[in-house]
């Protein structure tokens, strides 16, 4: 017997971590919009980015970003910024639902924090804030592109560092998780992999 059925979600965000990615405009002030479709191989992250939007346009022309991880108890803030576009004109395919908003810092009540190696900003609230330099952008099979960025600079508050090291206090880090379009931060700690900090 099958205990499963075959359905056909909306969404296959089977929960991710959610991103605010910070670039540069053209005018050099500074762009935020999250993202859920980003993950990390050694210093490297990719990203996933729809065709027609603000991030991916600013990353092709100006290739700096920040990847600030917000705390979980952020996702109001992040959620504020949902529905906003820094694409002037918004693209047709997003009339219906979005909005052009210049000042995307200001709307979600974030602070943008310089950075020290590239010249976008950092978000101030985020724990865990990956300064990174695009090496690539692939076109996808689908409407949008793929994102490969070298972290350059990694900075985590201090409370979320064991002492005395390089490591993350998996205990008091808690990232804001996005599962079918739904808000988490994480649940109980279930274990480690042995001879790991
Ligand atoms: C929690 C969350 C996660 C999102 N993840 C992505 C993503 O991974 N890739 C993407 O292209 N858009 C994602 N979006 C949608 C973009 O944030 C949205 O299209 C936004 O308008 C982009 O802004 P921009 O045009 O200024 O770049 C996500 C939105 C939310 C609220």
């Amino acid at each position: 017997m099958d205990s499963h059925i075959t359905i056909c979600p909306s969404t296959l965000y089977t929960g991710t971590p959610v991103v605010l990615i910070s670039t540069l405009n053209a005018d050099g002030t500074a762009n935020l919009s999250p993202a859920s479709s980003a993950w990390a191989l050694g210093d490297m992250v990719v990203i996933g980015l729809e065709n027609g939007g603000q991030t991916l346009s600013n990353l092709r022309a100006r290739p700096e970003l920040t990847i600030n991880y917000p705390h979980g108890d952020m996702w109001e803030s992040v959620e504020s910024l949902g529905d906003l576009t820094g694409a002037s004109p918004v693209p047709p395919h997003k009339e219906d639902r979005y909005r052009f908003e210049s000042d995307k810092f200001g709307v979600s009540e974030l602070t943008p924090q310089q950075s020290t190696s590239v010249k976008v900003p950092r978000v101030e609230e985020c724990p865990l804030q990956l300064e990174a330099v695009v090496e690539k952008i692939t076109d996808g099979v689908g409407d949008y592109a793929i994102v490969e960025a070298r972290v350059t600079q990694v900075h985590a508050e201090e409370s979320i560092v064991l002492p005395g090291t390089q490591h993350i206090d998996t205990r008091s880090w808690s990232p804001l998780l996005y599962a079918f379009k739904h808000y988490f931060s994480l649940g109980k700690h279930l274990g480690q992999r042995p001879g790991v900090a």
